[in-house]
């Protein structure tokens, strides 16, 4: 439809060559016109009759390319160019026709729904999009419909949800559905164009499924000597479920009152591993009958239960060559230290526990009695003594005897046979150390000279006591006597203040020292006593002859006197070099009775004579 003044819509249907008129109601007879064409697609996709004003399209149209043109048309006079009119602008709107089908963009689907899910439960939502116009006709408009997967799944044709549609659609049956989804456009109705989309549709796992134990009896021959917390077997209950619905713990509900058994579970392989708590004996209990149970860590309360299972374990229990049993691990064994060689000092005894016992032979490990000390018999255990003992070298002797089955040399055990050596008196007491012992000349009578203690190597159980005494023979000495001080120890005193160097420098006090062992000991100690002469305070100054040889004795005054001497006796065998005269003699004399007087005056006269 054209006119000059007003805009015309020309409709085109995509895809059809169609052609309008154009006309003009300048078009009247004679006169030369004709009409152009301009704007969009003008000469390309859109041409004009000059003469009658026809439009052709010359390509085909597609409304889902460009679905409007704005072209203008004008009348100019044919020879000049002139416009006879001024330009009329209008617009070409391709008509749609259903020529796209639907399409599902984000397909191929996957989904997962938990199995057991119910009828209507949804699963998932596939949507198609169709390109042609949706507000005009029904080439947009789509229904969806399944193709696959009935009757497990349906689908709402106007939404796309897909939903469950079988009851009960249990995982362990089959877990994985492929389900073809079509969508149509023209409402489903004949001729529409459609598309399809898989989805795959994975079914979850819930527990739903209990375990079950693969036999009903399980039988173990555990050796008697299997450590504890060592596997002694393996049960294992299977699950259908996966993952954590599979999961089981084992526990042990009957038959093992006394705890010897516990049962833990492997969390790789889900097997029950039966462990010892405690060691079993062949020869006390020679099979055990448990039941296990296997219970689902997972409890649903919703899919029923309970999940668990039982089995029956049946234990034997095998005989092992177990090495001899000590009654004791370690023996405590006493000896007296005198006792004679060949003396029985206790037996240590062995047994082979296995039923077939075997005997036992012992033996000393002699890297622990390196001095061959004991001897012990072979078929019995008796320790007898091979050496003599004492005790005040060795107090103990710990030894190794080890056992060992005559049947089998392998089967060793080992026990420590401690030995101790008892005391007996065979050791006499004795002066403490050699007491060197002074007397004043001008001490009183009474005055304590030495205080004496002694001694023994023996260790009685009730302790030391030491009985002191004079030797008969000097019971009434004129000179000593003897104190005891009521604690193991004695004081020697003088009995009188007559001692004197010049009669008697030295004395000798035998004395006898007894302890209170059975028998008792002794032993005679000699107290050597010096006299020395004293300070007024009573310490020692100068003693007989010794005391001399320590010049830490002699006073400042003996010595300048003795110095005095040598230098006067020098100064006269000088002069009687010159010349010798009566005189001489005389000064000679004089000066050594000078001497003399002064070194007896300092008590020093006999041990200068000595040197
Ligand atoms: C020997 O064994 C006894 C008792 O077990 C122990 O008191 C002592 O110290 C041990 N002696 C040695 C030298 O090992
Ligand atoms: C006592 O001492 C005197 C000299 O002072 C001596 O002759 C006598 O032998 C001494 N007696 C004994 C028993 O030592």
């Amino acid at each position: 439809l054209w006119n000059a003044h007003s805009k015309r819509f020309l409709l085109l249907r995509s895809r059809d060559f169609i052609l309008q008129g154009l006309h003009t109601d300048l078009d009247v007879g004679g006169k030369n016109i004709k009409y152009v064409l301009a704007g969009e697609g003008a000469g390309t996709i859109f041409a004009i009759n000059e003469l009658t004003g026809d439009i052709h399209a010359m390509k085909r149209l597609d409304r889902e390319e460009k679905a409007e043109y704005t072209l203008t048309a004008q009348v100019v006079n044919a020879d000049t160019d002139e416009p006879l009119e001024p330009p009329s602008e209008f617009i070409i709107k391709v008509q749609d026709i259903n020529d796209n089908p639907p399409q599902f963009n984000e397909g191929p689907y996957r989904a997962a729904v938990p199995e057991m899910s119910a009828v209507g439960t949804p699963v998932t939502r596939v949507t198609a999009t169709d390109a042609d116009d949706p507000v005009y006709g029904n080439s947009a408009k789509l229904v969806y419909s399944i193709l696959e997967g009935q009757p497990y799944f349906s689908v709402e044709p106007n939404s796309g949800t897909i939903k469950i549609a079988l009851h009960g659609m249990d995982r362990e049956m089959r877990e994985e559905y492929l389900v073809v989804i079509q969508a149509k456009d023209m409402g489903g109705h004949m001729g529409g164009l459609s598309g399809t989309t898989t989805v795959t549709v994975t079914l979850m796992d819930i527990n739903d499924n209990p375990p079950k134990f693969s036999k009903s009896l399980y039988e173990f021959v555990i050796p008697e000597d299997l450590p504890v917390g060592k596997m002694g077997g393996k049960v294992k209950a299977n699950d259908r479920d996966i993952g954590e619905n599979s999961k089981s713990t084992y526990s042990i509900i009957e038959g093992d009152d006394q705890g010897m058994f516990e049962i833990v579970t492997d969390g790789q392989t889900q097997e029950g591993i039966l462990r010892l708590k405690k060691p079993i004996d062949y020869e006390s209990k020679r099979s055990y009958t448990l039941r296990v149970e296997a219970t689902n860590v997972r409890s649903e309360p919703s899919s029923g239960g309970p999940f668990k299972d039982t089995a029956t374990v049946k234990v034997v229990v095998e005989d092992s060559d177990e090495p001899p049993v000590f009654l004791k691990p370690v023996y405590v064994l006493e000896v007296n230290e005198n006792a004679p060689v060949n003396t029985v000092i206790g037996a240590v005894t062995a047994r082979d526990p296995d039923s077939t016992g075997s005997l036992v032979r012992y033996f000393i490990d002699r890297h622990t009695d390196l001095e061959r000390q004991f001897n012990i018999n072979v078929d019995d255990g008796k320790i007898t003594l091979a050496k003599p003992l004492d005790r005040e070298t060795d107090m103990w002797h710990n030894i190794t005897v080890t056992a060992t089955e005559v049947r089998n040399h392998s089967q060793i055990s080992r026990a420590i046979v401690a030995i101790r050596v008892m005391d007996i008196n065979d050791n006499a007491p004795e002066f403490a150390t050699e007491y060197e012992a002074f007397l004043c000349e001008n001490g009183k009578p009474g005055q304590v000279i030495q205080t004496v203690s002694a001694v023994d190597k023996d260790d009685p159980i009730q302790g030391h006591y030491f009985d002191y005494r004079l030797v008969p023979e000097m019971l009434n000495n004129p000179n000593f006597t003897i104190k005891n001080n009521q604690d193991n120890s004695i004081s020697v005193l003088a009995k009188h203040d007559t001692f004197r160097r010049q009669k008697q420098e030295m004395y000798f006090l035998p004395i006898i020292v007894t302890d209170n062992g059975n028998p008792p000991m002794s032993s005679t100690n000699t107290l050597t006593i010096r006299v020395c002469g004293c300070s007024k305070d009573g310490i020692v100054q100068s003693c007989n002859v010794e005391a001399y040889v320590l010049p830490i004795g002699l006073s400042m005054g003996a010595l300048i006197a003795i110095l005095a001497c040598i230098i006067l006796l020098l100064g006269e065998v000088f002069l009687c070099c010159g010349v010798i005269s009566v005189n001489w003699f005389d000064r000679c004399t004089l000066t050594l009775s000078f001497c003399i007087s002064v070194l007896k005056s300092f008590n020093l006269f006999y041990p200068v004579l000595t040197i």
